[in-house]
């Protein structure tokens, strides 16, 4: 973890990372609305992500089981797997990946109470900033593939796809 973040950090602004797509997809109509979903550019190397999903239930119980999947003749796993109980992570925060995550969407986002969650889920101008990757992302296209449980149950999935490279044109 450590040395993933020195590296990053002397790189400075020669790593870019991008985000490239995002899904989003309720598989519960009943629980979830999806109502937006995109990936707008604001700038040469800016991609800001914008969600709004509305619970339709006082929700108590959320799990996510995420994944980080690297593209090689499609999507394969790769480093990173867990599964995060998020009412209990947002009331302790006990999980690194998830606090790196969490740390990456935290202030774009209304994840920021602790459960029951209901209404309105909103990431808004969301952005990957390379200094707060902590790990040693070798050159390449990545998904984070996210599964969210509800009480258990399978009820959405978000999936968000990026590259990460070195930008050659800003090295020194
Ligand atoms: C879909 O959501 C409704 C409303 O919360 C819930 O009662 C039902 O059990 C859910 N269905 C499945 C298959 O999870
Ligand atoms: C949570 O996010 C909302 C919306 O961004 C913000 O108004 C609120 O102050 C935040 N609450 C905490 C505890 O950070
Ligand atoms: C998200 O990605 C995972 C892993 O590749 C896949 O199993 C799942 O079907 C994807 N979900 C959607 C909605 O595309």
């Amino acid at each position: 973890m450590w040395i993933g973040l020195i590296i990053i950090a002397s790189l400075g602004d020669a790593v870019v990372v991008k985000m490239t797509n995002v899904v989003c997809e309720s598989y519960n109509q009943s629980w979830i609305v999806v109502n937006l979903c995109r990936l707008k550019a604001v700038g040469r190397d800016k991609v800001v992500f914008n969600m709004n999903q509305n619970v339709l239930h006082p929700t108590n119980s959320v799990q996510v089981h995420a994944n980080v999947l690297k593209k090689a003749n499609g999507f394969k796993p790769w480093v990173i797997s867990t599964k995060v109980d998020v009412c209990r992570y947002l009331r302790k925060k006990y999980n690194p990946f998830a606090t790196m995550i969490h740390g990456l969407f935290g202030e774009f986002s209304n994840f920021n109470h602790t459960c029951p969650y209901v209404g309105p889920l909103i990431i808004k101008g969301f952005y990957l900033r390379p200094e707060l990757v902590t790990l040693p992302w070798p050159t390449g296209e990545y998904m984070i593939a996210m599964k969210w449980f509800y009480y258990h149950r399978h009820q959405s999935d978000i999936n968000i796809t990026f590259v990460f490279r070195e930008d050659l044109h800003s090295a020194k």
